[in-house]
């Protein structure tokens, strides 16, 4: 299988490439940054993906900081959504399969339990409804595969955890929402869990996140201990206090039984993928 990423400069594309020349070395696996296919350059698109003859598409590269889409929601618009619509074309025009990235911000968060992948998406930012959006023209695209994800980090990059460890590392205290309850999630574990499902050559919607939950406040408790920085006190406080301006949704919890059914697989514990990530034994 020949298999083009987009965002390959980020932190997930960059695991897929990475995972899939560890667990899938027949497949080959091609990343591709920003400067070589631009979604806000159209024309550069279509050549650096058919270049790469794939079998299939996976679309990693976004717009991914959240309030800075508030701001910013034309161009939020044509990277998020517009992007998307130039890399379905290009899959489609290749015969490829494709893969779309997709996100728990989708949701209100409103819901009491974990969501499925067929409860109603109604996203509070800018952000979530353009993800939506690429979601819809995903959806178009006949044996398609949207996989939704939530609180991506991983051992390379800009994260929750480096920002954590980066904050610890200067100030005593660190005050974190604490009612904002989610699944941190390992990027090279979803990176694996993407080419499983191409395996089993799944398509529809999945949800894929380690297991267990947490508040954000939970994870960078988490994350201050198993990094021994025993003089810095989190501070638990709500999200009407960060004061940010992309609203997020309090429940961000995604039913993955669906993935767990179709792989025979269930993701690993949120706690260990992140003991793995800071002691350098996962991406
Ligand atoms: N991060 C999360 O917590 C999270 C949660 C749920 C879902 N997701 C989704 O998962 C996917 C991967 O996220 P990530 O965490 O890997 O994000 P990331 O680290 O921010 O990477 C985003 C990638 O998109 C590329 N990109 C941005 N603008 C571009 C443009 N105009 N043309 C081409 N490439 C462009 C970036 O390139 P540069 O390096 O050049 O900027 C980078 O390679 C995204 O679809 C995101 O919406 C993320």
């Amino acid at each position: 299988m020949r298999i083009a990423v987009t965002g390959a400069s980020g932190g997930l594309g960059g695991r897929v490439v990475a995972m899939c020349a560890a667990y899938y070395p027949s497949w080959e696996c091609i990343g591709l940054a920003r400067k070589d296919a631009d979604l806000l350059n159209p024309a550069t698109v279509e050549p650096a993906i058919i270049s790469c003859r794939p079998d299939v598409v996976v679309h990693c590269a976004a717009m991914t900081a959240v309030d800075v889409c508030e701001e910013e929601q034309s161009l939020a618009m044509a990277i998020n959504v517009e992007g998307t619509r130039v890399v379905a074309s290009v899959a489609k025009k290749a015969g490829a399969k494709f893969v779309y990235i997709s996100t728990d911000y989708i949701f209100d968060g409103k819901k009491e339990t974990p969501y499925t992948e067929d409860d109603p998406p109604n996203p509070l930012s800018v952000y979530g409804k353009t993800k939506m959006l690429g979601e819809g023209i995903a959806a178009e695209v006949l044996g398609s595969l949207i996989v939704r994800t939530s609180w991506l980090y991983g051992s390379a990059g800009k994260s929750f955890v480096s920002t954590i460890l980066r904050l610890a590392s200067t100030q005593k205290e660190l005050r974190i929402v604490n009612d904002q309850v989610g699944a941190p999630t390992c990027s090279a574990d979803l990176a694996l869990a993407i080419l499983r499902l191409l395996e089993k050559d799944a398509s529809g919607i999945y949800h894929v996140t380690n297991s267990g939950y947490c508040s954000w406040f939970d994870f960078a408790r988490e994350i201050i201990a198993m990094w021994k920085m025993d003089g810095v006190t989190v501070i638990p406080i709500t999200s009407l206090e960060l004061g940010r301006p992309a609203k997020r949704p309090l429940n961000s919890r995604l039913d993955c039984s669906r993935y767990e059914n179709v792989t025979g697989e269930r993701m690993r514990e949120w706690r260990t993928a992140l003991a793995d990530v800071l002691c350098g034994a996962a991406g």
